[in-house]
């Protein structure tokens, strides 16, 4: 996580580690005991993953803008607007004013289109129009960033992987594999909220 991605005002990946600084060092630097204790690589990276930073999006999470200034403030739907490029954000737990920020991978790409356009699974998933995807594209992890209206798609520009957005993200062109993970959405209060996980998991590789 760099400097620019980081929003005051919250607890994020380095402020929890500033935090709490034991438990995540501990476990770094003790991966060879761990190992001789039993603990092989796996459980070592599932025990890294269980930091609340860097735990996937989880239902009830709202979203917050990637590198927006101040306090992290969830976004509305109206804040996501027809016709815009997409907006990068990560998922929020408000109650523990906790942002997600701890891994790449739960980095969501936020763009609005006409409902009428979205298949009928893609709409299910969606809020007013507003689709949540994973902005880590599935061929080598690069970010997916950009919308051509002209195809309706969604570009890498790394090796150009287009995704369709009104039909789950599913591959259009390039190298990537496989889609690109869905994030269902609604809006509660106003805010957009996570309804559920990833459909898939995220990045380059199928298991995270
Ligand atoms: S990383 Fe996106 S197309 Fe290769």
């Amino acid at each position: 996580m760099n400097e620019k991605e980081m929003i005051p005002g919250a607890t994020t990946a380095s402020s929890s580690a500033a935090a709490c600084p034991g438990r995540r060092e501990a476990l770094k630097l003790c991966a060879g005991a761990c190992i001789g204790f039993g603990l092989d690589a796996a459980g070592l990276n599932r025990a890294l993953a269980d930091e609340p930073t860097e735990q996937r999006p989880t239902k009830g999470d709202r979203l917050v803008v990637v590198g927006a200034d101040g306090a992290p403030k969830p976004l509305a739907a109206t804040d996501v607007k027809l016709g815009e490029k997409p907006l990068f954000a990560f998922p929020y737990d408000a109650d523990q004013k906790l942002v997600r920020d701890g891994s790449r991978l739960n980095k969501v790409l936020l763009i609005r289109l006409d409902p009428g356009s979205l298949d009928e699974a893609t709409r299910a998933r969606s809020a007013d129009g507003v689709l949540a995807f994973s902005a880590v594209c599935t061929h080598q992890g690069c970010d997916v960033s950009e919308w051509v209206p002209e195809s309706k798609t969604l570009l890498c520009f790394c090796h150009f992987s287009r995704f369709d957005p009104c039909r789950s993200g599913q591959v259009m062109a390039g190298p990537a594999p496989r889609s690109l993970p869905h994030l269902p959405v609604a809006v509660e209060r106003g805010e957009l909220a996570v309804t559920a996980p990833f459909s898939a998991s995220p990045g380059a590789k199928q298991s995270s």
